[in-house]
């Protein structure tokens, strides 16, 4: 669907509700990073470093042997306002820099831009973040909560202006309401000839199948 995968270096965006998968599919992208010998980052706002790692390991994954070796696992905590902020436009950068990190997370950034202020800062910080973020040499998914609204727009309509990939996760409801299922859409890739489909996946224990031959309607 991606037409051979996230552009390197490149940032993407991963927008969905709660319970779409957005940790789920953020985590199969750090591990596959690692498995190719890279350095990855994972940065929190909401779930606890503890929960991440259990969640990891329970699909299997042999995360402890990377943990703070080629893995960093941190939690910010998003109600700190200066700390969060400092973290995110001081500490991370400079983390990846010293790190060599090449694939980075930010799970939800929708948090961060809670942080801030009003419309017009937001935009302007999240346009130097993501600039800056540019210049790091490492492939960034940004994962964010949805407009309250609008299922297909992130929570504040701006991340998917910003970034170079779009990739929308949400809930189809049967008209029978015979049961929810999870679709998938790549919505924006820049440079790229992406699959613009709609279809069906499933989270599972061990990790997320997208039907790629299926049809959601
Ligand atoms: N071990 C598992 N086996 C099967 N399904 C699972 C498992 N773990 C999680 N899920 C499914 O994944 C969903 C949560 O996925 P995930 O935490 O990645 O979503 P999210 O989009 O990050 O949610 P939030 O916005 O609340 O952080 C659960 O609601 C459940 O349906
Ligand atoms: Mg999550």
């Amino acid at each position: 669907m991606l037409g051979g995968g996230l552009i390197k270096d490149s940032v993407s965006s991963l927008i969905g509700t709660y319970g779409t998968g957005k940790t789920t599919f953020a985590i199969s992208f750090i591990f596959e990073g690692l498995l190719k010998g890279e350095t990855c980052v994972f940065i929190s706002l909401d779930e606890r470093a503890e929960m991440i790692m259990e969640s990891i390991r329970r699909r299997g994954y042999d995360i402890d042997t990377y943990l703070n070796k080629t893995f960093f696992l941190i939690k910010l905590d998003p109600t700190d306002f200066t700390l969060a902020i400092n973290s995110i436009k001081n500490d991370i950068p400079a983390l990846i820099r010293e790190t060599k990190a090449s694939r980075v997370v930010i799970d939800p950034i929708s948090l961060f831009e809670g942080l801030l202020p009003d419309e017009a800062t937001r935009r302007l910080e999240m346009f130097r973040f993501v600039e800056m973020m540019r210049d790091e040499n490492c492939t960034l998914v940004l994962t964010s909560e949805t407009d309250t609204q609008i299922p297909y727009a992130s929570k504040y309509g701006l991340v998917e202006y910003l970034v170079d990939c779009v990739v929308l996760l949400r809930y189809v409801r049967a008209s029978d309401l015979s049961g929810t299922h999870l679709a998938v859409e790549v919505v924006k890739m820049r440079r790229s000839q992406h699959s613009r489909e709609i279809k069906p996946y499933e989270i599972q224990p061990d990790d997320v199948i997208v039907y790629s031959e299926a049809s959601v309607f």
